[in-house]
């Protein structure tokens, strides 16, 4: 770690530390400025411009950082851009995480090592297609709360973290011998409605309060006038972000608006172009990026290109849209390296282009990493969700007369399961009602004693006939599908947020089971205790529905001996199977979700996976199985050896719209 952070201790040890390493033409001082004269950045005194990149490390395991980031430099870039992710780092308030994946300083300190500047972009609030936009949930526990405001509770949560954030990066900042060379405050928030300058003001202050006077603070937002009016402020120099476009200049006129001298800058040179489940998966052509990459450097302007690798949202980690619409678990983005850190074909036309204005490092590129198809691996059904709630909820339901959202009971991700008693028999024709519209968030399983009845999906479905006896049990398994990272709707509570209602009737009288899904996977989901119990026997019930009961399913896989360099990377995919969570050896892979796509496999990186015991598989499978009618006693999962994301459609702009608002400038 780099722990020189006072400039006096610098004067006397620069030359030594840095002047060698770097070749700097003046070590006197470490110094990154605008020069506003000549439109350009000054670094230690000489004109600069940076060419850079997006990386999330909390897309990438930690065991890949260093990979990527050396494909990165391969390319020319010398900077790469990060967010840094909130509810990434204080899961719950005051408890704080900062190793292994989640050592944002290893990160910077691999980057810096690898002569990489960078360019960080703390937040608080950073979108990014990732969960609540960074923002941690709990938050949400005040629950007339305004985000990204002066809300008093808002700014002290802030104040809380950027003091214990902002601390850590300022000995990586440039000026102290690291990397940072700028430091971005917020993020797009002209496109927010809150307008709020005094929580700009706010920030910036915590800011220089935190990081000194001699860091350079920015503004980034969407090339359209209105989004700079309420996204800029005086001391944070104004860039704008746009992806390929015709005319340059025209693009860059909104930021010489607000900015008439100083550096052109894109903070968001968009490679490609995000997804969400039930869309296809878009990409941009790479001569579409390739000129108009070309043109924002002949036109001298520093550019960031996002992404230049997307990576994995694991786990639970994706964001979502209004109207509501999730980000399935592949970041690929369609950037230069794919989500898997490959070299594209849109790599190397980047890296010629870049060639055409600096040097490049000369010699071997990282390869791609091998992938190795394993094959299929048989599971077997294991329990219900029902059936593990021992396992799933050890410390039992909470009751409640209405439903309770997922921070009343304090569970952030995954699910909860909903369970009352129906007061009245229902015949098949009497649906219960979700009210008001999308009271469920984000999709809920049902099921009346054990037998499945379908489905409720916010946006999409709202009501459902169900059958069975007055008294019979009501299942209603509520997933949280990713909360909403743009917009007004990022105060996204999960759960039953409203009352059901059956025959305009209000149930009541709930059993709330929050599911520790991920502590009862590590445990087996209590093998040892159903081997006790004797071995269930598999069959499940479909009922009228064309659904079976939400459910486990387990099985095992040895990495074949005798083929060198194994383990190696692989992608699991899930023929016939519809939608669900996979784990690897208790590593929470994603969801997966074929029925929907575009996506169809999931990224399974290699050091999850051991030859030294069987691997372990655990799927939670929610809607049905390819096993399911009870034919077969064993469904498949298959390991292959490329990545399919999907059925894809090429942008040549207009950009789909992500906010109701046309921010999209000029598209080719
Ligand atoms: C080195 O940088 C300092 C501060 O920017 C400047 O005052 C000085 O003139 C520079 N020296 C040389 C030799 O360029
Ligand atoms: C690009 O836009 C600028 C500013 O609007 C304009 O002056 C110029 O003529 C345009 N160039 C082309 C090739 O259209
Ligand atoms: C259910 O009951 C309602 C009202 O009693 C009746 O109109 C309807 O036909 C019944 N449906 C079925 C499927 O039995
Ligand atoms: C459910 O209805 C009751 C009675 O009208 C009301 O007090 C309660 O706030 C409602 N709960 C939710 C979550 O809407
Ligand atoms: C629905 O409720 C009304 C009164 O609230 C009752 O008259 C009716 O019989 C109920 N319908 C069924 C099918 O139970
Ligand atoms: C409420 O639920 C509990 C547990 O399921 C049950 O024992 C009790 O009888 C129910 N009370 C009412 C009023 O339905
Ligand atoms: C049930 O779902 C399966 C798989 O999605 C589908 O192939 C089948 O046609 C469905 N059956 C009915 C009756 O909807
Ligand atoms: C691993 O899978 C095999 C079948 O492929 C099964 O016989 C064995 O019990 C499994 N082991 C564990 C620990 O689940
Ligand atoms: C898989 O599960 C079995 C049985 O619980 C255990 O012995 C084995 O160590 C596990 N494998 C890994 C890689 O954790």
């Amino acid at each position: 770690m780099l722990r020189v952070p006072l400039c006096t201790l610098l004067l006397l040890s620069a030359p030594l530390l840095l002047g060698a390493a770097h070749g700097f033409h003046n070590v006197s001082r470490r110094t990154f400025e605008l020069d506003y004269n000549q439109d350009r950045f000054l670094k230690d005194g000489l004109p600069f411009r940076y060419i850079s990149g997006s990386i999330h490390y909390f897309r990438i395991p930690r065991f890949y950082w260093e990979d990527r980031l050396l494909k990165m430099k391969m390319a020319g870039l010398n900077a790469i851009q990060m967010y840094v992710p909130w509810n990434f780092h204080e899961p719950q308030p005051g408890q704080y995480e900062f190793s292994g994946d989640r050592d944002v300083e290893y990160f910077i300190h691999l980057a810096h090592k690898l002569g990489l500047l960078v360019i960080l972009r703390p937040g608080p609030y950073i979108c990014a297609e990732w969960d609540m936009g960074g923002l941690p949930a709990w938050l949400l526990e005040k629950e007339s709360i305004v985000l990204r405001s002066s809300d008093p509770d808002y700014l002290a949560a802030v104040d809380k973290w950027l003091t214990v954030l902002l601390p850590k990066m300022k000995p990586l900042l440039y000026q102290n011998g690291g990397p940072i060379i700028t430091v971005q405050v917020e993020n797009e928030y002209g496109s927010y409605f809150a307008c709020d300058y005094d929580y700009l003001r706010f920030l910036a202050h915590r800011f220089r309060y935190h990081l000194g006077n001699d860091v350079l603070l920015f503004t980034t937002d969407g090339a359209n006038e209105n989004f700079l009016r309420c996204g800029t402020l005086q001391g944070l120099y104004a860039t704008v972000d746009f992806g390929a476009v015709k005319n340059i200049t025209q693009a860059f006129l909104i930021q010489r608006k607000f900015e008439p001298k100083g550096p052109l800058i894109n903070s968001e040179f968009y490679t490609g172009w995000l997804d969400h489940w039930g869309e296809p998966h878009y990409t941009v052509k790479t001569e579409i990026v390739a000129a108009s990459l070309y043109d924002l450097l002949a036109r001298g302007a520093s550019v960031n290109l996002y992404m230049f690798i997307g990576g994995t949202n694991f786990a639970y980690w994706n964001g979502a849209n209004i109207p509501y619409a999730a980000q399935p678990t592949s970041y690929d983005y369609d950037a230069p390296l794919s989500e898997a850190g490959d070299l594209t074909e849109k790599y190397f036309a980047l890296r010629n282009v870049i060639q055409k204005f600096k040097d490049v490092p000369k010699g071997p590129i990282p390869p791609s990493t091998p992938k190795f198809a394993y094959g299929k691996v048989a599971l077997r059904k294991f329990k219900t969700v029902a059936e593990a709630l021992d396992v799933l909820c050890p410390n039992g339901p909470v009751r409640s007369r209405y439903p309770l959202t997922f921070i009343q009971v304090k569970q952030y991700f995954g699910y909860v399961l909903y369970r009352t008693t129906l007061p009245q028999e229902c015949n098949g024709s009497m649906p219960i009602f979700s009210s008001p519209f999308n009271g469920v968030r984000d999709r809920a399983y049902v099921a009346v004693d054990g037998v499945p009845q379908g489905i409720l999906e916010r946006n999409r479905v709202i009501s459902l006939d169900i059958q069975g006896k007055a008294g019979a049990v009501l299942d209603i398994l509520v997933e949280n599908m990713g909360r909403v990272n743009y917009g007004r709707g990022i105060n996204d509570f999960k759960g039953l947020i409203s009352n059901m209602t059956l025959n305009f009737s209000i149930l009541t009288n709930w059993t709330i089971f929050p599911l520790d899904t991920e502590a009862a996977v590590r445990t087996h989901l209590g093998a040892w205790e159903a081997r006790d119990e004797g071995h269930h026997d598999g069959r499940l019930t479909f009922g009228s529905s064309n659904f079976t009961l939400p459910t486990f399913y387990v099985g095992n896989f040895s990495i074949p001996s005798g083929i060198p360099d194994l383990p190696q990377d692989t992608f699991i995919q899930f023929p016939g199977w519809t939608k669900g969570q996979v784990w690897i050896n208790g590593f929470n892979l994603g969801r997966y979700w074929p029925a929907r796509g575009p996506q169809v496999t999931l990224f399974v990186p290699r050091h999850i996976l051991t030859t030294s015991a069987p691997n372990n598989i655990t799927v939670l499978e929610l809607e049905r199985s390819p096993c399911s009618d009870g034919t077969s006693e064993l469904c498949t999962v298959e390991f292959v050896d490329r990545p399919i994301i999907g059925r894809s459609l090429a942008i040549s702009g207009p950009f789909p719209d992500r906010s109701g608002q046309d921010w999209w400038l000029n598209p080719l």
